[in-house]
């Protein structure tokens, strides 16, 4: 895929000229075969309109490459300088009250805006023309961190008319675009495209349809930044990937359509967040859970752009890792399907708003805990690595995943605190717990390798979505369809020819008579002579052909099914109406297990993580203790030890890591 497997983020700009040949044979020392620089140097590039200034970078990508690390370049898009906002100052975002994001920070720029494209047409055109066949540049990085360009996609009068036209090639006439959108309601209605506007503040709710459409218009408008880009780049670099640095289940755009067109996708890792106070076990699962997305994009191994190196934060500051703790997540990544990891980053920084995001060196550039951690890390893995190129888990389990569900839930998410992201993880949390495989996948893709489905919140349907899911489950498979499934169609209009889950009612075999928002108040599923307390949501429904496997145990619908199963074809439909606690989760997975044939890798207590990646030779398996104590683990016949002590208990934040041929 790649010819690099460790790296780093590397700012020569910050550090004076006479520092740059100490820390290229630093990293070669270290294992390091790649930097990514000059995503954010625009105007140390150009300092003044078409004045370019590209020596140094030149110099710099020379000293490393004279040290064999290769180099990465991105486009610096994400942080224009002063001169072109000043140029123009259209350039700087809205949001969606109307405020003005100026220059100052970063992401200061609006993606639609045809000044700024202009700007980035000339500057990446000669970026792309000098460094572009240069020996030691082997890929691309667009931007950065694409869709983050700032919190509330851009209002401005550029993008509200490119979203309009959007409109218009969707819709085509005003009264189709009515009807999608409902506007009969609160006089809504609009005579033609020139009155539509974004999604800005109002004097009360808004449109849930309009919001619909303004986020897969926004997303639309991120890819396009990026292909405008990338036409620039990919003939005048021939032979280098375009790769991306995304950030797990962001969804200001959809990754699966980006990853299309990149070589290979990238993540952004930070185990600890922010600055998040908690570094312990807690959060191992939603780690997981995000490599594991992220390695579904392309269904193939990924790289990671940034992995967390030392303590992060801005203006505050999170936990210290602990001793072993930066290695353990850098082999969680890998675990992952990671072909390749870089380390955010090289040193850190004494200038701007992240001096306290550390990097592999502390300020002072002599190496410390960490460094020599990661060090070690990479000496040891770095033949394993290599070896391992390619390899991915088995195909057991799937969450189908869609941004349009995603985004439906976002603008009603039913109940306060229920999310897409936050429901998924109750399914992945407890298939992860069991050690069994999980992939993501999605509603255009191919979902016959997995025995196991899952479609949680699946609250948008189309006919021609819902005519897959039924071959899907007529050929065997069994399928999970989880509460408000089938209420709306593709518009966020509310479906109203048959009772709910409306066009999947067949396939699940029930009927969603009502529903009750547990506000504030909890109620209980009974699932095999136990009651397990759940939050959130309850449909309230009768089977028609569906057998009734767990019941409510309270409120007016005590004793009424809460989760139904449904023979169908060859295959079978749960439908679970509520948002199941990690308990029963883990109850009904059980049960799943067995239906589907699923394979659990080991047994180990909990805060362990297994996983396994297959290559055309051999097998590897990844066990990893995430938590501060000694944990156990069983694990079947015929794995040999590779790296790690062989005794009954893992240490405290220890790793194993097992072959077989
Ligand atoms: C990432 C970003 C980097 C740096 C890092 C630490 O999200 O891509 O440029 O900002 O976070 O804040």
């Amino acid at each position: 895929m790649k010819d690099f497997l460790f790296g780093a983020d590397y700012y020569p700009e910050h550090w004076p000229r006479s520092r740059w040949e100490t820390d290229a044979v630093m990293m070669r020392d270290m294992g390091l075969d790649v930097v990514r620089l000059a995503e954010f140097s625009w105007f140390m590039l150009e300092p003044e309109e078409g004045k370019f200034n590209f020596a140094w970078l030149d110099e710099a990508i020379d000293v490393l490459g004279k040290a064999g690390i290769k180099t990465i370049l991105g486009t610096p898009t994400a942080a224009p300088p002063a001169w072109i906002i000043a140029s123009d100052p259209s350039i700087e975002p809205v949001d969606s009250e109307g405020r003005v994001h100026h220059f100052g920070g970063r992401h200061h720029d609006c993606q639609s805006n045809p000044t700024y494209r202009k700007h980035i047409a000339r500057f990446v055109t000669a970026f792309a023309n000098h460094f572009g066949k240069n020996e030691h540049v082997i890929g691309w990085q667009i931007d950065n961190e694409l869709g983050n360009s700032h919190d509330d996609l851009c209002h401005c009068p550029s993008c509200q008319a490119r979203f309009r036209e959007w409109l218009k090639a969707k819709y085509g006439t005003a009264d189709a675009l009515n009807r999608a959108w409902g506007t009969a309601f609160w006089s809504q209605g609009y005579q033609n495209f020139d009155q539509v506007s974004s999604p800005m503040l109002t004097a009360t709710g808004g449109n849930p349809s309009r919001d619909l459409d303004w986020r897969r218009f926004c997303a639309d408008l991120v890819l396009e930044f990026h292909e405008f880009q990338a036409d620039i780049i990919r003939p005048r670099s021939p032979g280098r990937f375009i790769t991306h640095n995304l950030m797990g289940f962001c969804d200001k755009f959809r990754y699966n359509e980006l990853a299309r067109t990149l070589e290979f996708v990238s993540q952004d890792q930070y185990p600890g967040g922010h600055f998040r106070p908690d570094l312990s076990e807690n959060r191992f699962a939603e780690s997981g859970a995000e490599l594991d997305f992220i390695r579904a994009l392309k269904d193939q191994p990924f790289s990671v752009m940034e992995q967390q190196s030392s303590i992060t934060g801005w203006e505050i500051l999170g936990r210290a890792p602990k001793p072993g703790q930066l290695a353990l997540w850098s082999l969680q990544t890998i675990a992952h399907g990671a072909d390749a990891v870089m380390w955010f980053r090289w040193r850190s920084c004494a200038m701007g708003m992240e001096q306290y995001w550390h990097g592999l060196l502390p300020h002072s550039g002599i190496p410390g805990r960490n460094f020599d951690e990661l060090s070690t890390f990479v000496r040891t893995m770095k033949p394993l690595l290599r070896e391992m190129q390619g390899a991915m888990p088995e195909k057991q389990s799937a969450i189908l995943f869609s941004y349009d569900q995603n985004w439906a839930a976002r603008i009603q998410p039913h109940h306060p605190e229920m999310n897409y992201t936050g429901h998924i993880m109750s399914y992945y949390r407890a298939l992860h717990a069991r050690n069994i495989p999980v992939d993501f996948t999605f509603p255009d893709r191919d979902w016959s390798a997995y025995p196991l489905l899952i479609a949680p919140l699946w609250f948008l349907t189309d006919p021609d979505e819902n005519e897959k899911f039924r071959n899907y489950v007529k050929a065997g498979g069994t399928l999970v369809l989880t509460c408000r499934s089938g209420i709306k169609d593709a518009t966020n209009l509310c479906l109203t020819d048959h009772p709910l889950p409306a066009g999947l009612t067949d396939l699940a075999g029930i009927e969603v008579d009502e529903y009750d928002c547990l506000r504030d108040c909890e109620n209980s599923v009974l699932w095999e002579d136990h009651a397990y307390p759940v939050l959130k949501w309850a449909d309230i429904m009768h089977p028609v052909t569906a057998e009734v496997r767990g019941t409510w145990g309270g409120e007016f619908y005590a004793g009424t099914p809460a989760i139904t199963r449904n023979s169908f074809g060859s295959g079978a439909v749960w439908y679970i109406g509520t948002e199941m606690s990690d308990d029963l989760a883990l109850a009904v997975v059980r049960t799943w297990e067995k239906e589907c044939g699923l394979t659990s890798l080991g047994t180990a207590d909990a805060g362990v993580e297994i996983t396994v990646r297959h290559g055309k030779e051999r097998s590897w398996l990844f066990v990893l203790n995430h938590t501060d104590e000694a944990r156990s683990v069983e694990l079947p016949e015929g794995w040999t030890l590779l790296q790690g002590t062989e005794g009954s208990t893992l240490p405290p934040r220890g790793y194993r890591i097992y072959t077989r041929a």
